[in-house]
């Protein structure tokens, strides 16, 4: 395949340093360590301190994400921000990372699909790096969802943490992303929302996380079968042709069983949601960053991206490393 492709040539992330275990949870809500591991292996997740927003943490993922590309922030020709828990209502987070950054003048904008944010924004990137008019982009899914969660229901608090991924593509003659497919079904909304607004200087309706959690699960595992089998069949590979899944990272029964599906062993599969909860958009560049530095992607390899979140929406991007 020749043309113009883009290519990941960083990885970054970021994870706030408090650390909030089961047990202390348990300390508040009426649930278990137990439960909490047996339905979806959470062990911890990390929390922001107070005066960490979505772009602080997109910062610190970004920074990691450029010192490995080994350019400067000066180099970027777009930002897209994938976030569900923006700084404030506007300027939008990649605005406020754009100048965190120190930089200005290209173009910034979020993007917001829920957990699949940060496969639609590569997917987006994407598009924009094959116009031929960008050379560097920085995608970025950052999320403190510690702030829309009710603390006090026990079917949600438990699943979540805060965290930050960022990538840095470059324009290449050879692919990098060989497929990205992307999907919505408005008619799920009412499954998994945030359905508060601002109105007239307030806060109108319940501006926390519901969800119906058995309705997500069923969901979630039929469509990251789909649309992996989907971005294969674009890129005329195979389900044995897949060397790494990193699929989205709410419960790893969700994992386990689109893995089983796919025909993957899970020691193909790269998980971090025991020790990350689900960081919505944030999850898989984190998990892609971490698989990086450790050694487990290597060049050639195929490497699947894929999500499911509100919305619904869902999507993959599959690249060759
Ligand atoms: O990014 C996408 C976002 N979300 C997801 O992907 C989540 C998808 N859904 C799931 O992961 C699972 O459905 C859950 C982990 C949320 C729940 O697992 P489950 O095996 O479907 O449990 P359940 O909802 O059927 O609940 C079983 C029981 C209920 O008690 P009763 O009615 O049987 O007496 C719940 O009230 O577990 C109870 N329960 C809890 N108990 C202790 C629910 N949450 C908790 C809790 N601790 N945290």
């Amino acid at each position: 395949m020749t043309g113009i492709h883009s290519r990941i040539i960083g990885t970054g992330s970021y994870l706030p340093e408090k650390i909030l275990t089961n047990a202390e949870l348990s300390a508040t809500v009426d649930t278990s360590d137990e439960w909490i591991q047996q339905r979806t292996v959470i062990r911890q997740r990390h929390i922001a301190a107070a005066h960490e927003h979505a772009s602080d943490l997109a910062l610190q993922a970004s920074r990691r994400a450029l010192e490995m590309a080994g350019i400067a922030a000066e180099k970027l020709d777009l930002i897209i921000v994938a976030t569900t828990t923006p700084d404030m209502v506007f300027p939008g987070t990649a605005c406020i990372l754009q100048s965190k950054l120190g930089i200005h003048g290209m173009p910034a904008f979020d993007v917001q699909a829920v957990c699949s944010g940060f496969v639609y924004a590569l997917a987006t990137a994407d598009q924009f790096m094959r116009s031929g008019q960008y050379e560097h982009i920085l995608v970025v899914g950052a999320e403190v969802y510690s702030r829309i969660l009710d603390w006090q229901d026990r079917g949600t608090c438990v699943l979540f943490g805060d965290g930050a991924g960022a990538v840095v593509l470059k324009r290449s003659e050879a692919p990098g992303i060989l497929a990205s497919c992307l999907h919505a079904d408005g008619s799920y909304a009412g499954i998994l929302s945030v359905p508060g607004s601002v109105c007239g200087g307030a806060v109108s309706g319940r501006p926390l996380l519901q969800m119906d959690g058995t309705a997500v699960f069923k969901f979630a595992v039929r469509v990251l079968e789909e649309v992996a089998l989907e971005a294969l069949a674009v890129a005329g590979l195979q389900k044995s042709d897949i060397d790494w899944l990193i699929p989205h990272q709410a419960n790893i029964r969700i994992i386990q069983a689109t893995a089983k599906k796919l025909g993957l062993s899970m020691e193909r599969v790269i998980t971090t949601v025991d020790r990350h909860a689900n960081t919505s958009a944030a999850s898989v560049p984190l998990a892609l960053d971490e698989a990086v530095r450790d050694g487990r992607i290597k060049p050639g390899q195929h490497v699947m991206l894929e999500a499911v979140g509100g919305g619904f929406t869902w999507g993959a991007v599959l690249l060759k490393w």
